[in-house]
């Protein structure tokens, strides 16, 4: 059943209008993709319904998709926008399971994704919005981070430097910790799960798919990603030291830029074998976190932070507005106190086009002109009040007459 729609649409977005969001105004058709007109209800192409959450509503929202983000085998994460303009980050689960358990597992563990987030409230992870099916698919939508993931940065610039890392060690450290509080371990830390905003180059913590509640007794199937997975996982354990092993594992790849994915599996050379420059302290915190077993890891997130946070060594400084985060090193990492620029994520500063070229030159032959008559204006009248040529007495003489 369709549903009208009981508001106007707006077109283009209310939030990010940096954004590249909604400046075609295009939609895209949920079933096919093809882009349609901004006001197509039908696909122009296959005839489905443009609109979601409008079949079986969960809430008063309904969204149209603009963009896709990422394409997976099991759906896909769209940009879209609701009936007054916001942008929201739509994730999809296809539900094309042919094993009536499969399609049952997986229908689960998105809407525990979607429960769970609801409650929660940090400011390192999105909100989430509406939850719903559509026409045989699952959606939850959830705020637009503006930004990239750390598998995409990684695969631009290689690796990072420790300030770099450490300054989003920290925060990844207080979302964990923030989890473990609840009771709840996050199972999934990898760089692709990380994503770093633009415009502060603060971090979110995205891909809630197998978060669990920690039952020590419980074994899930869920191991998380191989590489980055600690071995107790593969027994189906996980643990708040398990989440640790796997932000070690995350913070090795990224310091290292050495994929863990293609390596034997558990192992870790000491950063500093690979990256000299690298801190004994950093070095040896990570070989910490990455130990085997679990009794033999920090204890706690907080340990962890701890161990990574030299008291006197390092400082992130409070972005200015529209600025990126920077960060202060010090002779800790083996240098003389230095401002580090803002994170990877800040745009290259724009460089001016044709026009504003244009502009410039004009302005300044203007201001040429100016300085020229300006200065010809002053030579002129030294010129008539020494001189006093025979032409100018007849306007001169009246100005020098003494008043009556
Ligand atoms: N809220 C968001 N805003 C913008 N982009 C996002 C958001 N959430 C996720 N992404 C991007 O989409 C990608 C896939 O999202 P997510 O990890 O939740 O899905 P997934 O299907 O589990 O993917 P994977 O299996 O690769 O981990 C992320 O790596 C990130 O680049
Ligand atoms: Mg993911």
């Amino acid at each position: 059943m369709i549903l009208p729609l009981s508001v106007g649409w707006v077109i283009g977005s209310k939030s990010g209008g940096d954004h590249l969001a909604g400046v075609s105004g295009q939609i895209l058709c949920p079933q096919c993709r093809k882009q349609n007109l901004p006001h197509a209800r039908f696909c122009q192409q296959c005839g489905h319904d443009m609109v979601l959450n409008n079949a079986a509503p969960s809430d008063e929202r309904r969204y149209l998709i603009t963009r896709v983000i990422k394409q997976g085998g099991q759906g896909a994460l769209y940009e879209g926008r609701d009936q007054h303009g916001m942008i929201y980050a739509i994730k999809e689960m296809l539900d094309h399971f042919t094993e009536a358990r499969e399609r049952s597992e997986a229908i689960a563990r998105f809407n525990d994704e979607a429960e769970l987030l609801q409650r929660l409230n940090h400011p390192s992870i999105p909100r989430v919005y509406s939850h719903f099916r559509d026409e045989g698919r699952h959606y939850l939508t959830m705020d637009f981070i503006y930004g990239e993931d750390l598998d995409e940065l990684l695969r631009r610039e290689g690796r990072f430097d420790e300030a770099r890392v450490l300054f989003w060690a920290d925060q990844l450290c207080a979302v964990l910790d923030y989890l473990h509080g609840k009771g709840l371990i996050y199972r999934d830390m990898k760089p692709s799960n990380v994503m770093i905003e633009r415009k502060h180059g603060d971090v979110k913590l995205v891909d809630f798919g197998i978060t669990k509640l920690f039952k020590p007794t419980e074994r899930g199937a869920q191991i998380g990603t191989p590489g980055y997975a600690p071995p107790e996982q593969y027994q189906g354990l996980a643990t708040p030291q398990s989440d640790l092993y796997a932000l070690g594992a995350t913070l090795h790849h990224l310091l290292t830029g050495r994929d863990p994915t293609e390596q034997l599996p558990f192992s870790f050379p000491p950063v500093r074998h690979l990256v000299p420059e690298i801190s004994q302290r950093t070095s040896e915190a990570l070989e910490r976190a990455l130990q085997r077993s679990p009794h033999d890891r920090f204890a706690t997130m907080y340990e962890f932070r701890a161990a990574l946070r030299p008291a006197a060594g390092i400082r992130v400084v409070a972005p200015e507005r529209g600025e990126g985060a920077r960060i202060e090193v010090a002779a800790e990492l083996g240098q003389a106190t230095q401002r580090r620029g803002p994170p990877a994520t800040r745009p290259p500063r724009a460089r001016p086009g044709p026009r504003a070229a244009v502009s410039s030159v004009v302005s300044q032959l203007v201001r040429l002109i100016l300085i020229i008559m300006l200065l010809g204006g002053v030579l002129f009248g030294a010129y008539v009040y020494l001189e006093r040529p025979a032409w100018v007495e007849p306007y001169l003489a009246p100005l020098l007459e003494p008043a009556p």
